[in-house]
C-alpha cells in the first residue's frame, strides 16, 4: 500500500471540513469523485488519518459490486468496521430484525449513530459509492439529515456517475448540511516521480522515465508499469500502448502483459478469481476449478510476487479492483460465462443465499448479446433470479423487481412461466410503490397474453397501480373488454377469472358517476366471491363498495364495508375505514385505526405509511390540531424525498401544508406549496386538483383579491360537476368562506351553489354535527339570517371541529352586531376569539364591511404626556383606527383603502401597535379588540 504523493491541495480540504465539522458540532459532508484508479481509496485513508490524529472516531467501508444486491451492506459495513465499530453488537443485532422495515431501520440507525457522536467527533468514509445498494443510499439521505447537527463527517468517495448515489445523497443534503466536493484529477510530475522512488527503492532509469511519462499521471497506472516493470537487461516496454490511449484499454495492455510472463497455473488462478471478485479464496477456487487446494499453491506465489495479487486476511485479493477488472474483461466472453456458471453451481450446491448466486447467473448473461443456451439453462437461471428476489423483495422490492424484469428477460418467449415471472415483477414494483414501471410491464404482459384467462389475470394484478395512477378510466375499459372476451358460461376455469375481473371492474367504475352501478356490481360481486371463497375478490368487492359509497359522499354507508374487509380479511387498518371515520368526524376511532396500522406497519406492510401519514395529517387539519397536521404533513414530505418510492405523496403533502399556513395567513408560503403541488400532481387526479382550486381561492382571498377567489372556487367546483364528485372535499368545508366571498364580488350564482352542495352533502350524512353545522352556516349567510347561524354555531359546538366552530361564531358575531344585539354579539365574539386562539389560525374571518361597523373617529385623545407607554390606552388616534380594523379581519389593503392611506403606512402603525401592545400575530390583536374596556361602545359610535 503507497504512501500518499501529491494531493496537497485536497488534504487542505477535507481538513478543512473535519475542523469545520468538530468546530460547528453539525454534519460536513465531502464527496470525492475520480475516475477509476485515479487514487480515492488512496486518498481516504490519509483523511482517515488526518481525521484520527484530530481526535476523530472513524468508520470506513466500501462498496462492492458483488453486493449491490445486499440491501445496506455498504453502511454497515463502515459502521462495524475496525476494532472499535461505531455501532455496538447489540444495535447492529437489533438493527437486523428490522431489516425489511426501511423506514425504521433507518431511523434506529441515525439514533444508534448519535450515541458515539454524543461522545466526540465521528467520521463515517464510505468508498466505491458508485456501487451501493439502493438501501444504502436511501439511508445515507435520510441518516444525514436527521443527524445534521451532531459532529459527523461524511466522506463519500466514487467514481463519475450523474445522477449516481453520490449526486443524489449530495443533492439531498444540500439543503440540510454543509457539502463540499473535490474531484481528483491526475497527479503531478513531483507524486508521480516520487511515487515511482518509493516503489523501487531508488531512481527511475530514463527508460521507465519515458514509459511513467505516458501514464499521464494516473497513479494507477503508474503503479502497474512499475510493477510489472523489471529493472536490469531484461527490462522491456511493458506497454506498447499509443499515447493518448483510453486508459482502461493501457491497463489491460499493461495486465496482459503481466499476465503473459507468468506460467499457465496463475492465469488461471487469475482468472477464476477475477470472476469470483476482488477478493476470494482458495477454497472457492479449488472447488470451481475442481483441483486440489494444495495444487494452487505456488502459482499463488507467482501471482503474489508479480504484484497482481495480495493476501486478504483468511483469504488473497486482487492488488486493485481495476487488475481485476483487466484479467476479468481479458477473458473470452464463453469463458467467462462457464467460469460465472461453474460458480453458480458450487454456490448453489453450497445453499448459499440465491442473492449471492444471483451475480453470477447475470455474469452467465450479459444483457446485451444473445448467448447460446439451451432453455433448460435459461429456465434454471430464472429461477436463481426469483429466488434471490424472493429474498430481497420485502426490504428492497424495487431491486427485487429488477431482478424478476431480467428473470424475465432470460426466458424463452414461449415458456409457460413467463406470465407468473411477469406478474411477480408487476406486483414487486407496484409493493416498492414503482406504479408507473408496474403499470407499463402489465401492459406488455397483456400484449403478449394469448387466452382471455390470461389475460384477466394480469388486469387483476394491474389493478393496483393504474388505480394507483387514477387511471381509472383505462382499468374500467380493459376489464370490460376482458370479460367479453371470456368465453361464455360458468365452467371452472373460466367462473374464477370473471369473478376476478368483475371485481377490478367495480373497483375502477367506483370512483365517478357511476358509481351507483359500481356499487350494484361490487355486491353481486361479493355474494359470488364468498360462495367461491375467493377472499381476495371479496375483498376487493368490499374496497369497492366502500370507495363508491366515500365518492357519493355517504360517510356512513362507506364505513360499513371498510369495516367489514377489516373485520373478514384481518391485516392492518383499510385506509378507506379511515377516510369514513374522518369524514363522520368519528377523530378518536380514526386514530386508534392510525395508531394499530402504525403497529402493524413496523412488522409489515410499509408500503401504506405515507398514505396514513396523510391520512393523519387531514383528520389534525380539520380537528384543528394544526401544528399536529403540519408535523404530519412535514413528515410526509420528507419521506417523499428520502424515499422514491413514496414520491407520489409529495403532492398531497404541500396540499396539506398550503391549507395550513393558508389558515395562519401566511399567503406566500402557502402559494409556495400550491406552485409545488402543482408541478407534482397527478393530472387525473381529480381530489388533487379540486383541493388546488379551493386551497388557491382560499390564498386570493386572503390577500384581499376577491376576483381571483371567486374564480378559483368556481373552478373547483366546475371540476366536481363535471366529474361526479360528490366525496369529501375542501369546498365542503369552505362553504361559508366561498358563500361570502361570492356575495361580496357580486356572485351570488356560486353562493348559492356553495350552500346547495353543502347543504347535499348534509342530506347524504345526517348526525354529523360538522357537515351539518356547516351547511346552516353557509346557508345563513346566503339568506343573511341570523337565527339560523346561531343554531348552525350551537350544532357545530356539539362537534369536534374546532376550525370552523369557531369560523361561524364569528360570523355569528358579525351578524348579531349588525342587528344590534349588542350584549350576544359581544358574547360570541368572545367565543370565537377564544376558540381561534386555541386552534392557532391567524386570520380573523370577520369582516368589517360585514360588522358594518364605523371607526369611532374624532374621539378625543388621551392629553398629550399622559398617554402611557404601553397598552391600549398608549396608541395614537390613528394607530387605534388601524387596529380596530386590523383586529376585526381588515387587510392592509382594504384598512388603506378605508383609510385612505397607504398600505405601507398602515402597516407602520400595526408595527407600532404590535408593539404597544406586546403582542405579535393578528389573533392576539382581535382578543384585545374585542375584549377592550371600551368593547361595549362597539356600535354606540353608528352614525
Ligand atoms: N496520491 C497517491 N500516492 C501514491 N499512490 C497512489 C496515489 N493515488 C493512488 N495511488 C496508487 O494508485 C492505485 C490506485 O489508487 P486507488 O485505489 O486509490 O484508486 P481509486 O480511485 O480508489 O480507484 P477505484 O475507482 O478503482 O476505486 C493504488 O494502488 C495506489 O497505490
Ligand atoms: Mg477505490
Amino acid at each position: 500500500m503507497n504512501r500518499l504523493h501529491g494531493r496537497d491541495h485536497e488534504l487542505r480540504r477535507a481538513a478543512e471540513v473535519l475542523a469545520g465539522t468538530r468546530r460547528s458540532g453539525g454534519t460536513g459532508l465531502l464527496t470525492v469523485e475520480g475516475a477509476p484508479g485515479i487514487g480515492k481509496s488512496t486518498f481516504l485513508r490519509a483523511v482517515a488519518a488526518l481525521a484520527r490524529q484530530q481526535g476523530y472516531r472513524v468508520g470506513s467501508g466500501s462498496a462492492e459490486e458483488s453486493s449491490r444486491m445486499l440491501p445496506l451492506t455498504t453502511l454497515l459495513s463502515a459502521l462495524r468496521s475496525g476494532p472499535e465499530p461505531l455501532l455496538s453488537e447489540g444495535d447492529f443485532a437489533e438493527l437486523g430484525g428490522l431489516y425489511d422495515r426501511q423506514p425504521w431501520l433507518v431511523e434506529r440507525l441515525a439514533d444508534a449513530l448519535a450515541v458515539p457522536a454524543a461522545h466526540g467527533p465521528v467520521l463515517v468514509l464510505l468508498d466505491d459509492v458508485q456501487w451501493s445498494d439502493q438501501l444504502s443510499v436511501v439511508a445515507l439521505r435520510v441518516v444525514l439529515g436527521r443527524l445534521a447537527r451532531q459532529p459527523v463527517c461524511w466522506v463519500l468517495a466514487g467514481r463519475p456517475d450523474p445522477g449516481g448515489a453520490l449526486d443524489r445523497v449530495a443533492g439531498a443534503a444540500r439543503h440540510l448540511v454543509t457539502v463540499s466536493r473535490l474531484t481528483l484529477g491526475p497527479l503531478d510530475a513531483d507524486a508521480v516521480e516520487g511515487l515511482a522512488r518509493e516503489e523501487l527503492g531508488g531512481e527511475p532509469d530514463p527508460a521507465l522515465r519515458r514509459l511513467l511519462a505516458r501514464a499521464g499521471g494516473h497513479p494507477l497506472l503508474v503503479s502497474s508499469l512499475l510493477a510489472g516493470w523489471r529493472p536490469g537487461p531484461g527490462g522491456t516496454d511493458p506497454a506498447p500502448a499509443a499515447a493518448g490511449a483510453a486508459l482502461p484499454h493501457q491497463l489491460i495492455l499493461a495486465v496482459r502483459h503481466q499476465l503473459s510472463t507468468l506460467p499457465p497455473g496463475a492465469v488461471e488462478l487469475l482468472r477464476t478469481g477475477s470472476v469470483l471478485g476482488r477478493r476470494f479464496t482458495l477454497a472457492d477456487v479449488s472447488e470451481v476449478t475442481r483441483q486440489p487446494a494444495a495444487r494452487l499453491m505456488a502459482p499463488l506465489e507467482e501471482a503474489v510476487r508479480a504484484g497482481l495479487l495480495h493476501e486478504d486476511g483468511d483469504g488473497v485479493a486482487f492488488r486493485h479492483d481495476l487488475v481485476r477488472q483487466a484479467v476479468h474483461d481479458d477473458l473470452p466472453v464463453s469463458l467467462r460465462a462457464a467460469v460465472h456458471r461453474d460458480i453458480a453451481a458450487v454456490m448453489t450446491r453450497q445453499r448459499r443465499p440465491a442473492a449471492h448466486v444471483a451475480p453470477h447467473v447475470l455474469g452467465q448473461w450479459p444483457r446485451s448479446g444473445a448467448v447460446a443456451a439451451t432453455p433448460e439453462e435459461r429456465r434454471a437461471a430464472a429461477d436463481v433470479l426469483r429466488a434471490a428476489a424472493g429474498e430481497i423483495a420485502r426490504a428492497t422490492p424495487a431491486a427485487a423487481a429488477d431482478l424478476l424484469q431480467r428473470a424475465l428477460d432470460l426466458l424463452p418467449p414461449d415458456s409457460p412461466e413467463r406470465l407468473d415471472v411477469g406478474l411477480e415483477a408487476l406486483t414487486a414494483a407496484a409493493a416498492g410503490l414503482q406504479v408507473e414501471a408496474a403499470a407499463e410491464l402489465g401492459r406488455t404482459l397483456l400484449r403478449g397474453t394469448t387466452t382471455a384467462g390470461d389475460a384477466a389475470r394480469v388486469w387483476w394484478h394491474l389493478a393496483r397501480p393504474l388505480r394507483a395512477l387514477s387511471a381509472d378510466e383505462e382499468l374500467q375499459r380493459g376489464t370490460a373488454q376482458a370479460l367479453a372476451a371470456l368465453p361464455p358460461g360458468d365452467d371452472a376455469a373460466s367462473a374464477p377469472a370473471r369473478l376476478r375481473l368483475r371485481a377490478v371492474h367495480a373497483q375502477a367504475s367506483s370512483r365517478g358517476p357511476d358509481g351507483a352501478a359500481a356499487a350494484e356490481e361490487a355486491r353481486g360481486v361479493l355474494q359470488d366471491a364468498l360462495r367461491l371463497e375467493d377472499t381476495a375478490a371479496a375483498e376487493a368487492a368490499l374496497v369497492a363498495l366502500a370507495e363508491a359509497a366515500a365518492w357519493q359522499g355517504r360517510h356512513h354507508e362507506a364505513l360499513v364495508p371498510a369495516r367489514e374487509a377489516r373485520l373478514r380479511h384481518g391485516g392492518p387498518p383499510r385506509s378507506a375505514e379511515i377516510a369514513a371515520l374522518t369524514g363522520l368526524e368519528r377523530y378518536d376511532e380514526a386514530r386508534a385505526l392510525l395508531a394499530e396500522a402504525a403497529e402493524v406497519h413496523r412488522s409489515d406492510a410499509w408500503e401504506t405509511l405515507p398514505e396514513h401519514a396523510w391520512r393523519r395529517a387531514l383528520l389534525e387539519l380539520y380537528a384543528g390540531r394544526t401544528s399536529l397536521a403540519q408535523v404530519e404533513a412535514e413528515h410526509l414530505l420528507r419521506l417523499g424525498e428520502d424515499f422514491e418510492e413514496f414520491a407520489l405523496y409529495r403532492a398531497e403533502a404541500h396540499c396539506v401544508l398550503a391549507r395550513i399556513v393558508g389558515t395562519r395567513g401566511d399567503t406566500a408560503t402557502g402559494r409556495r406549496h400550491v406552485e409545488a403541488a402543482r408541478a407534482l400532481l397527478a393530472p387525473r387526479n381529480v381530489w388533487q386538483r379540486l383541493t388546488l382550486h379551493v386551497v388557491d381561492g382560499r390564498l386570493a382571498e386572503g390577500a384581499g383579491d376577491d376576483r381571483a377567489a371567486v374564480a378559483a372556487f368556481s373552478r373547483a367546483l366546475d371540476l366536481r360537476r363535471e366529474h361526479a364528485l360528490l366525496g369529501a372535499g375542501p369546498d365542503y368545508d369552505s362553504a361559508p368562506q366561498i358563500v361570502r366571498v361570492a356575495l361580496r364580488a357580486g356572485a351570488p350564482a356560486l353562493a348559492e351553489d356553495a350552500a346547495a352542495n353543502a347543504a347535499g352533502y348534509a342530506e347524504r350524512n345526517p348526525g354529523v354535527p360538522g357537515i351539518q353545522g356547516i351547511a346552516l352556516h353557509a346557508r345563513a349567510l346566503v339568506d343573511g339570517d341570523v337565527d339560523r347561524l346561531g343554531e348552525a354555531v350551537r350544532v357545530l359546538a356539539t362537534g369536534p371541529r374546532v376550525p370552523v366552530h369557531s369560523v361561524a361564531a364569528g360570523d355569528l358575531a358579525a351578524l348579531l352586531a349588525v342587528a344590534r344585539r349588542r350584549a350576544e354579539a359581544v358574547e360570541a365574539w368572545r367565543r370565537a376569539s377564544a376558540a381561534l386562539a386555541a386552534w392557532g389560525a391567524s386570520t380573523v374571518i370577520v369582516d368589517p364591511r360585514a360588522l358594518a361597523l364605523r371607526p369611532r373617529d374624532g374621539r378625543a385623545e388621551p392629553a398629550g404626556g399622559t398617554r402611557p407607554v404601553s397598552g391600549w390606552g398608549a396608541l395614537t388616534g390613528a394607530e387605534r383606527r388601524v387596529a380596530e380594523r386590523a383586529g376585526r379581519g381588515g387587510t392592509n389593503r382594504s384598512i388603506a383603502e378605508e383609510l385612505g392611506v397607504s398600505p405601507h403606512t398602515v402597516s407602520t402603525h400595526l408595527r407600532a401597535v404590535f408593539g404597544k401592545l406586546g403582542i405579535n400575530s393578528r389573533v392576539q390583536l382581535a382578543h384585545v379588540v374585542a375584549t377592550r374596556p371600551d368593547a361595549g361602545e362597539l356600535t354606540r359610535s353608528r352614525p
